[in-house]
């Protein structure tokens, strides 16, 4: 072969190459599995009874996050999102399906838009699927576990008085303006800190409502030292016991589905601020100690396939604020799928149906 002839051959490859590589952004992913809570609702009428519906900013909010994912995997999945590729799975609460539902409609709006065309105005939802609170243990993980109920209960107690004593001068005030006089009762029982909680989170939906808030209300929102629920949620991972009953389930689900042979491009999640807080908490990636993950916060865990065929785990989270890289501790730059394993595998081999027995 001529020389000239090579180098042309040589040029039409590089050309080529470069070509494929901008065709898309992400030549070495394989699937995405996104954690997200659902979006701004309104308080719960009670502990037994949580309505908790979106409202109008948490349903926008949850659409965006569709556009959101449309914007970041739309190339990877080729703009077609059906359910042999994307699959959005959600709790049973009213709040969930509905976020699920709106995240399936910001991201396949073209598709949507198109079929209304073809099929004269007829509205195609994306399906979300559900698991009933009874068997749910990885979602909402409302599933009874009662050994890890017992480990739970023993550290609640603990938690609940050190807040309440540490609290002493807030509580009362808050006692005789609310009535709720046993807060202040020591051998009662952590369920005496319930009016509280349920108080402080109407009490923060009525300021971002703009609504007013007499004294006591305006302190449970704005004193750093009242912050309850990162403490206390994090009472259910603060062992390996713990960590493996509690996100067992949640553990293997997002590593079988990175297994499994068929597996979809795209997973979606919908579900709760505790179960992202307490498996970011177990991953080491959560960075602030007085915070839970705010309305429509999103963990997102994608994998990639090197050259030579290994794959390894990129960790995103996404707030108001922006979408960030995360590094699991001990894991290392890339976050081999093989060392995620092996580094979690006291969590990941555990069996919740024989484990939660054990009293
Ligand atoms: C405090 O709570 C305990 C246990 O519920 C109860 O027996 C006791 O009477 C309460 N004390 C007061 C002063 O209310
Ligand atoms: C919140 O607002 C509702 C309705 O305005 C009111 O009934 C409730 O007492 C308020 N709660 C707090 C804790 O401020
Ligand atoms: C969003 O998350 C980042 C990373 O954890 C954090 O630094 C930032 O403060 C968060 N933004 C808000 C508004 O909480």
């Amino acid at each position: 072969m001529q020389l000239f002839q090579l180098l042309v051959l040589m040029c039409f490859a590089c050309i080529f190459i470069q070509a494929n590589s901008d065709i898309s952004k992400f030549p070495s992913l394989i699937s995405v599995q996104v954690i997200v809570r659902h979006g701004d609702r309104e308080p719960d009428e009670d502990f037994r009874n949580p309505l908790g519906e979106l409202t109008n900013n948490g349903k926008k909010r949850m659409y965006d996050f569709g556009i959101f994912l449309r914007g970041k995997y739309g190339k990877f999945l080729n703009y077609i999102t059906s359910s042999k590729s994307v699959s959005i799975l959600s709790s049973d609460t009213g709040r969930t399906i509905e976020s699920g539902l709106l995240i399936g409609l910001g991201l396949s709006e073209v598709t949507v838009q198109k079929s209304k065309f073809d099929e004269g105005n007829l509205y195609v939802p994306f399906p979300v699927r559900t698991i009933p609170a009874e068997i749910d243990d990885f979602i909402k993980t409302s599933r009874i576990c009662p050994r890890f109920q017992k480990l739970l209960d023993e550290s609640i107690e603990n938690y609940v008085n050190d807040f309440v004593e540490r609290n002493r001068r807030y509580f009362t005030k808050f006692a005789p303006a609310t009535g709720h006089w046993i807060i202040l009762n020591k051998t009662a029982n952590s369920d005496k800190i319930n009016f509280f909680v349920f108080y402080q989170e109407q009490a923060i939906y009525n300021a971002t409502m703009g609504s007013p808030l007499d004294e006591v209300a305006l302190e449970a929102v704005v004193n750093p030292d009242l912050a309850f629920k990162p403490g206390y949620d994090a009472l259910r991972v603060d062992s390996v016991e713990k960590q493996r009953l509690y996100l067992g389930p949640l553990f293997r689900q997002l590593t079988n589905t990175f297994l499994a042979e068929d597996k979809k491009k795209l997973n979606i999640y919908s579900a709760h601020d505790r179960v992202m807080y307490t498996f970011m908490l177990t991953l080491g990636v959560w960075q602030d100690p007085k915070e839970t993950p705010p309305y429509g916060s999103a963990l997102s865990v994608e994998l990639h396939e090197t050259f030579s065929g290994e794959t390894y785990l990129e960790w995103w989270y996404k707030n108001d604020t922006g979408s960030y890289l995360l590094e699991i501790p001990g894991c290392g730059k890339p976050c081999f799928f093989s060392q995620f394993i092996y580094q979690f595998d006291q969590i990941i081999s555990g069996d919740n149906d024989i484990e939660c027995q054990l009293l």
